[in-house]
């Protein structure tokens, strides 16, 4: 019998345009996914041998020739040809190659439809994993520092207007709660990624015996999905991974300007490691925090391949269209940028220092301990309304007289407050006001040591 290319079936009388190759070939990019495209194959072939579509002998020829085109292509001796179109034909053209008619058995009960979403699921829980890891390592990092930053108070802003003090150690516990919910959040994505649509064949199945709970077992799937002519053309689960990483982008975007902010002359909390700062080309006495800015920035990479993503899906009908292979471009970048980010971030994390003398120098301040003297005068019996209104009046004597509240006089308390007595000075200062608290969650430092030891727990650094 004739062949004609894999893509181009007899009812063809003359190849592609020259210009449609080059517009609609894919390999240039989804070679990236000839390891998962082999391993789907291999699992494929064994299925096949096991409902008889294939000779056990046949299954391991097959199987064998697919190692060896796969160590090929990982060592670099493989040819990818743009007229094959993706990596699918590459690689099934390859096999044929070898193995003749045998090589033309491969594609039994498949369709490329089935076989790239398959391959792209792969793809993506590896990919999550990948990102899961490397938040493990930046959670490390931020926990690390709380022994590092023992005792060391920072002001915290609320509309970037210093509110309340807490412990340093808050602040870098805060962010391993979020990356947390990071990694449960691509963790709930994976058990919707993990679904195998192989064998659901182009959109409606097979009339092919094929065992599709087995192959599904084979490439680890939770299973197999239950409609044909949904999983054909799903793609869900990329758009829940793309926006699993950009949540994280995001985080490390707000984590950055933070630290850009602080590692300014007007903050002056921290300096970044002369490593990972950049100087400029005119004026000498510039280091600036570019890989902070950086990470800021490439959030909107990541975010813009979201957005691509969803614009992407948008008012396709059911299963395949071709639309759906420019999936792969964003979905790549938004893990390749993500993972540069993640690393930047795991590097610049422990060595930055935080200058403890301008923090402490600066942190009378603000009148951050405003809250806890109203809270002292409520739990007084004041209502919170009076008390609200009181301390405030205290602020504006305290900034007449250009003192912190701990330096005003007792008269001063006594005019907005008759019942005032010394012992609201128990209340007054930063540390003092940090002491107070003690609600569960927040910065007081029993609360705070009880997080780091659930955090070492949690981390195993314990
Ligand atoms: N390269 C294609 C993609 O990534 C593979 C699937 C092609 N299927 C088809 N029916 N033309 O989407």
């Amino acid at each position: 019998m004739n062949q004609s290319p894999l893509s181009r079936s007899g009812v063809f009388q003359s190849g592609p345009d020259e210009l449609l190759q080059r517009f609609s070939q894919s390999v240039s990019f989804d070679c990236r996914l000839a390891a998962q495209d082999i391993r789907q194959s291999k699992a494929h072939v064994q299925m096949l041998a096991t409902v008889g579509l294939l000779t056990e002998e046949e299954a391991t020829r097959i199987q064998q020739t697919l190692d060896q085109i796969g160590r090929e292509i990982q060592e670099g001796r493989f040819q990818f040809r743009t007229e094959l179109e993706d990596v699918h034909m590459n690689i099934e053209q390859a096999l044929i190659d070898r193995l003749g008619d045998l090589g033309r058995k491969l594609h039994t009960a498949r369709s490329r439809n089935d076989q790239v979403s398959t391959d792209l699921r792969l793809w993506c829980r590896e990919a999550i994993g990948e990102i899961q890891r490397l938040l493990r390592e930046l959670q490390r990092a931020f926990l690390s520092r709380c022994d590092q930053d023992a005792g060391v108070i920072l002001p915290a802003y609320t509309h970037l207007q210093r509110a309340q003090p807490v412990l340093a150690a808050h602040y870098w516990l805060a962010y391993c709660e979020r990356f947390q919910r990071d990694r449960q959040r691509l963790q709930d994505a994976l058990a919707r990624v993990n679904q195998c649509p192989l064998g659901t064949a182009a959109l409606a199945g097979t009339s092919l015996p094929v065992d599709r709970h087995l192959v599904a077992r084979l490439l680890e799937f939770q299973a197999p999905t239950a409609n044909s002519l949904d999983s054909s053309g799903d793609r869900d689960f990329v758009l829940e991974t793309a926006f699993g990483f950009s949540m994280v982008a995001l985080h490390l975007s707000g984590w950055a300007e933070e630290w850009i902010l602080w590692s300014s002359v007007e903050f002056g909390f921290l300096r970044l490691p002369e490593a990972l700062c950049t100087g400029s080309s005119i004026m000498p006495q510039k280091v600036n925090p570019d890989p902070l800015e950086l990470i800021r920035g490439k959030a909107a990479r990541v975010v813009g391949d979201l957005t691509t993503l969803l614009v992407l899906l948008k008012g396709l009908p059911l299963a395949y269209n071709r639309d759906l292979q420019e999936d792969k471009p964003p979905l790549f970048d938004a893990f390749d940028t993500l993972r540069d980010c993640l690393q930047i971030a795991a590097a610049a994390v422990p060595r930055a220092k935080l200058d403890r003398e301008r923090i402490a120098a600066g942190l009378e301040a603000g009148y951050l301990d405003a809250t806890t003297l109203m809270e002292y005068l409520i739990a007084r019996g004041v209502p919170q309304r009076v008390a609200h209104h009181a301390v405030g009046q205290l602020v504006r004597r305290a900034m007449q007289q250009k003192v912190p509240l701990k330096e005003l006089p007792l008269e001063e308390f006594r005019a907005v407050w008759p019942e005032a007595d010394p012992g609201v000075y128990e209340v007054l200062g930063v540390r003092r006001a940090v002491e107070a608290f003690g609600s569960y969650g927040s910065t007081a430092p029993e609360q705070v040591q009880q997080q780091i030891a659930r955090w070492k727990k949690c981390l195993e650094l314990e």
